[in-house]
């Protein structure tokens, strides 16, 4: 049984995702175009934005607002706060690559209470209640079993352009790689975190997120029995955009080693 407000949001996305499913069909043909599909998919982006938007005022018209494309709105409920990303992964969308999402959560207080990521090419509704567990489509989610490091398969994303500390970044990844049977990067982290929930992955770090890739994601963690925190241990995931995800037994082994890869590529530099 989904409550309400999650219906709500589940909605949102949905209809939101019709729209962004017709668009991909153009990106794919537009690759071969000389202006190529950047304009397009910022024109999509800004819609399934606006859709989502009317979706969640319509439903609870005075909730504060944090939306990627559309900013920060104050509502006149000082309580509750939406957090979103309309399309998580564009450069995925952008390429023609089906690895995408939509990322809707729910804030109350200052924490994280229902939390929807919906994946339009498989058709998968990841979401979470706080207390209630989380889920894909019908499906309970766990977080994977393992217990080794080297077992265990990675998930991340790979700093790009900007001005990320890419030297920092490739220390981490080297540490990782070597400890671990493997690291992968899909380009999605709001899927990052649904895959870590589902067990697909066995832990999952970035550095330097937006609260909207990550707010619903770290509610799916928690509630399919994982563990997520900042790159120090603490919970500020949503100020610092640092997040290291795992299950119970791989997020301390995991956290020591990129700490201490941290530590070391700092000496060494
Ligand atoms: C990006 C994706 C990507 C992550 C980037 C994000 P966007 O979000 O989540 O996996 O590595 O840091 O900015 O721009 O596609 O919404
Ligand atoms: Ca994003
Ligand atoms: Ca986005």
């Amino acid at each position: 049984m989904r409550s309400p407000v999650l219906n709500v949001m589940g909605n949102a996305a949905l209809k939101a995702a019709r729209g962004l499913i017709r668009d991909f069909g153009e990106v794919e043909q537009l690759q071969v175009s000389i202006k190529g599909p950047g304009d397009f998919v910022s024109a999509a982006d800004l819609k399934a934005d606006r859709t989502i938007k009317a979706e969640l005022k319509r439903a609870r018209p005075g909730y504060a607002l944090l939306f990627e494309e559309s900013g920060a709105e104050a509502g006149s409920d000082a309580r509750h706060r939406w957090i979103v990303d309309p399309l998580d992964g564009t450069t995925n969308f952008l390429h023609g690559i089906p690895h995408f999402a939509i990322s809707i959560a729910l804030e109350r207080d200052g924490e994280i209470v229902a939390g929807v990521i919906y994946e339009p090419i498989r058709d998968e509704m990841y979401w979470a209640e706080k207390g209630l567990g989380a889920y894909v489509n019908d499906r309970r989610l766990r977080v994977s079993a393992r217990r080794q490091l080297g077992d265990a398969v990675i998930g991340t994303g790979i700093p790009f352009g900007g001005h990320a500390d890419h030297p920092a970044y490739l220390d981490t990844l080297t540490a990782v790689m070597r400890g671990t049977s493997g690291v992968r990067r899909m380009g999605s982290a709001a899927l990052d975190l649904a895959y870590v929930a589902a067990g697909r992955y066995d832990g999952f770090w970035e550095f330097g997120l937006a609260p909207w890739d990550i707010a619903a994601g770290i509610l799916l963690v928690r509630e399919a029995g994982g563990y997520i925190s900042d790159m120090t241990g603490g919970h500020e995931m949503l100020t610092t955009g640092d997040v290291l995800a795992a299950n119970d037994h791989l997020h301390l082994p995991l956290g020591a080693l990129i700490k201490e890869a941290l530590r070391g590529g700092r000496a060494a530099r």
